[in-house]
């Protein structure tokens, strides 16, 4: 499903953009060739800012599509582990061949099936984890109409530093004006991405910063002295 319409400066900030390297690049010129869903250079620009920032050793990704983003991540932080969960066959077999045939493809643990129920088996697999074992950075690509299921998933398996970033809150700015044609096409993801952003806001255990960049993102840490 394609939800994003034309983004403002966006000829600027890719015009700006450096890819991690020139195989990342190629890879980007790759999927938007085919029309593959992949990160922005916006979202990739702040993605790498917040990585950059926090440093995380555990990221957990939801939504892989050919492997870009988990690759940009590999590439981005060479000491981090990544896990990342895709359903579809097509891109399954796509990201799979684009992981085995880099080094990076090492560090990332491709799980494959529904997102609800890998991320029942993660939060089995760390119910009593260390710390160090669990995700210290989080990224919320794919469903949108599941948004908060994967959310109450993810902040199981999460160290109380974490941070977590939900992509296309915005969804091409049809959150704010649900009346249109294409609007109708998406009202279920309206519906449950405006829940989700008003449950978000309700949760006084966490700090919700609302970014309008590319497709609008949502980053969220835990205010642990609130914590439930
Ligand atoms: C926007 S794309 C991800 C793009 C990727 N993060 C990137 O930037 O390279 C969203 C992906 O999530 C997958 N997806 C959607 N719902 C899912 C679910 N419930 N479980 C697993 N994968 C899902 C879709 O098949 C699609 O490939």
């Amino acid at each position: 499903m394609k939800y994003v319409r034309d983004i403002p400066f966006k000829e600027l900030v890719d015009s700006y953009h450096k890819a991690a390297d020139e195989d990342l690049a190629n890879l980007r010129r790759a999927n938007e060739d085919e029309g593959v869903p992949l990160i922005f250079t916006e979202t990739e620009e702040i993605l790498g800012l917040l990585t950059g920032l926090a440093k995380p050793s555990r990221i957990l990704e939801i939504g892989t599509a050919y492997g870009y983003s988990a690759l940009f991540f590999a590439k981005k932080l060479p000491d981090a582990r990544i896990t990342t969960i895709e359903r579809n066959p097509v891109m399954i077999e796509a990201a799979g061949a684009a992981f085995a045939s880099r080094k990076e493809g090492e560090r990332i643990d491709f799980r494959t099936g529904d997102a609800s129920q890998i991320l029942d088996e993660l939060v089995c697999e760390l119910k009593d984890a260390e710390e160090s074992e669990k995700f210290d950075f989080v990224f919320i690509d794919a469903a949108k109409s599941h948004y908060r299921e994967f959310f109450e998933s993810a902040e199981k398996i999460c160290t109380e530093n974490a941070l977590i970033v939900c992509d296309n809150i915005l969804l091409s700015g049809w959150i704010v004006e649900a009346d249109g044609k294409d609007a109708k096409r998406h009202r279920t993801s309206i519906k449950y991405m405006k829940k989700f952003l008003e449950y978000l806001h309700q949760r006084s255990d966490l700090e919700v910063s609302i970014l309008t960049g590319a497709d609008g993102l949502a980053v969220i840490r835990f205010l642990n002295e609130n914590r439930r």
